[in-house]
Order: C-alpha cells, then structure tokens, then sequence
C-alpha cells in the first residue's frame, strides 16, 4: 500500500504520456514529427528549463477538443491513484492553449469534466491553480484572467510557470491583486532557476502562500528564517530537478537539509511524463538517495495534507 499522499506540483500538461499524444494524434488528424511513442520518449533528455519547455509546449498541440483534456486528467489521475495520491492540486497553462485557438472554456470544462469524475472513479480530490507564463507578458496574464472569470468556481489558485531567469514575480503583481480580489489563493514557482531574491518576491509583491520549487531557498539563511517563520511550504520536485540539470544528481538534493531547517518541504512530481516518474517514484527516489526513514517519509505525507488548500475536514478525508 503506497503511502497516502497529496500532490501539489503538477502540471497536466506535463502528464501527457508519449503514448496518451499518439492516440490523441490519431483522434484529432495531426501529426507529430517523430516516427513513434518510443522515439518521441528518446526525445526526453533536457539540458535546462528552457529545453524542457521547447518540446512541453510543442507537445501540446495534440490537445484540442474538450475530450482530449478529459482523457489526459483521467490518465493521470489513474496513475495517481495507484501511487497514493488522495488529493491533487493541479496546475493548467490556458495560454498555451489558447494561443493555438483552443478555448478556455474548452480546456476548463474538459479537465473539470475529468476531476469531477476523480473523485468517485479513482478515490481522489483535486482542485485546479490557474497558471500565467511568466514569459509572456503582464498584459497577457491580465487578459487571460478576465477570459477565466466565468470559470472562476472552478479554479482554486493561481501560479506563475514557464522561462524562469528574467521574469521575476513582480512583473504580475497587477493579476495577483486582481486574484486576491476574486478571492483565488496565490502560489508561484520561484527559486527552481532563478535567485532567491525571486522567492522574496513571490512573499512580499505577489502574496503567494506556498513556493513552487524554492530548490534554491538555502542560499539565503534570512529567507529560511522566513519561510520557517510563516510556515510557508515549499513544492519540491526531485526528479524534476535532476532531469532540468537543476542539480547533478539527486544524492545532491537539498531535501534533508530543508527539513533540518525546519523547512515545510513536500515532494511532488512536476511533469511527470517527462522526468521519470509520479508522485510515489519521487519519493522512492529521495528515500533512495538520501537515506531517509519511514518516520522521515510519513512526515513528506503529512507536510502535503497540510500544505494543501485543504481545510480541516477535508484533510482528514483525503488521508
Ligand atoms: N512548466 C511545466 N513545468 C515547469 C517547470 N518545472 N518550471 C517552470 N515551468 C514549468
Ligand atoms: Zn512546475
């Protein structure tokens, strides 16, 4: 029996398994530049972020109809299920969609159609965080939030994704306001490339409540302190961080030392289908690695229920 879990770092675009986009190539009448799922799947070897990002985003093109959305929520929550996962908070990119002509409103009521379902079918809760590219512009977030409001009693959070280095936080501060306003709970990758100066922003300009990766907090004992202060959780990805060359390897993962820090660290997969493994893997990957203990790892489990944007009730319900 896996260890019951929640997972907090996923990307549903980044569940898409080579597999899962041949089939829906096939449904929608496109074709993918690589001869089959086994040479698509040797595509995988990524040298950073930005080389990862080239062929997730490429990937997508597969996704169109509200059925292909559906079918991917449905396979990863179908592999969840069986390592663990009892509740999923799940990040979507609709700009990557909706600049290839894909709806919002196809891509929300597609994957929601799926996470409805979850619950009953696979045994798991889920809620959706709405991310923005940080790479695309602050007006573009502005006009993708508006192009969300009818779909807002579906979307819990937003997050801030995509090319790290050179688009701190601060350039969305305007859509978190609008974000906060609306009542929606804010987190944000920072620290996965870029400096710990991002994390401090991603606190004290954009409010968010949880950092997304944060793999770089140590540099900077003030921001431990802070992030120990106000028990902000931290969404590692150790799979994820080896793969992106964010680290060596993963005896090198700072995990131990965050928890030694007092940090409230949480492991999570990021996309899975790229990087090797779902939520379960990646922490038989650090228990691996690192030599942590069951106590050790019933403590991951336990820092992801309350990590979560969960209350209490429901917390309960999901372990
Ligand atoms: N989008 C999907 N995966 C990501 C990651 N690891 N970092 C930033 N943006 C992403
Ligand atoms: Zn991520």
């Amino acid at each position: 029996m896996p260890l019951p879990k929640a997972e907090l770092h996923l990307h549903i675009e980044g569940t898409l398994e080579p597999e899962l986009a041949f089939a829906l190539a096939a449904r929608g009448g496109i074709s993918l530049p690589y001869a089959d799922a086994d040479e698509l799947r040797r595509a995988y070897s990524f040298t950073d972020l930005q080389s990862f990002l080239d062929l997730y985003y490429a990937l997508m093109a597969v996704l169109r109809t509200e059925d292909d959305f559906a079918d991917l929520a449905d396979a990863y929550l179908e592999r969840a299920a069986e390592q663990g996962v009892r509740h999923a908070e799940i990040f979507f990119d609709p700009q990557a969609h909706t600049a290839r002509g894909v709806d919002i409103g196809t891509v929300i009521e597609g994957l929601s159609r799926a996470l409805d379902a979850g619950r009953e079918r696979h045994g798991i809760s889920t809620q959706l965080i709405m991310c923005f590219l940080r790479d695309e512009s602050a007006q573009s977030a502005l006009d993708t939030f508006e192009a969300a409001k009818p779909y807002l009693s579906r979307i819990s959070a937003v997050g801030l994704d995509s090319a790290e280095v050179g688009n701190p936080p601060s350039k969305f501060r305007e859509v978190y306001e609008r974000a906060a306003a609306e009542g929606l709970r804010r987190v944000a990758h920072a620290g996965e490339e870029g400096p710990p100066a991002y994390i401090w922003e991603a606190l004290d300009v954009l409010g968010v409540e949880r950092v997304d990766h944060g793999l770089r907090s140590l540099e900077d004992p003030e921001l431990v302190a802070r992030l120990v202060r106000d028990r902000i959780p931290l969404t590692l990805c150790p799979l994820s961080n080896v793969r992106l060359r964010c680290i060596d390897r993963i005896e090198d993962h700072p995990l131990r030392a965050m928890l030694d820090a007092g940090l409230l660290a949480t492991v999570n997969s990021d996309d899975p289908a790229y990087f090797g493994g779902y939520a379960g893997d990646n922490y038989d990957a650090v228990r691996a690695a690192l030599g942590l203990d069951d106590e050790t790892l019933r403590g991951l489990a336990r820092n992801s229920f309350e990590a979560a944007f969960l209350d209490g009730d429901e917390a309960l319900r999901a372990r």
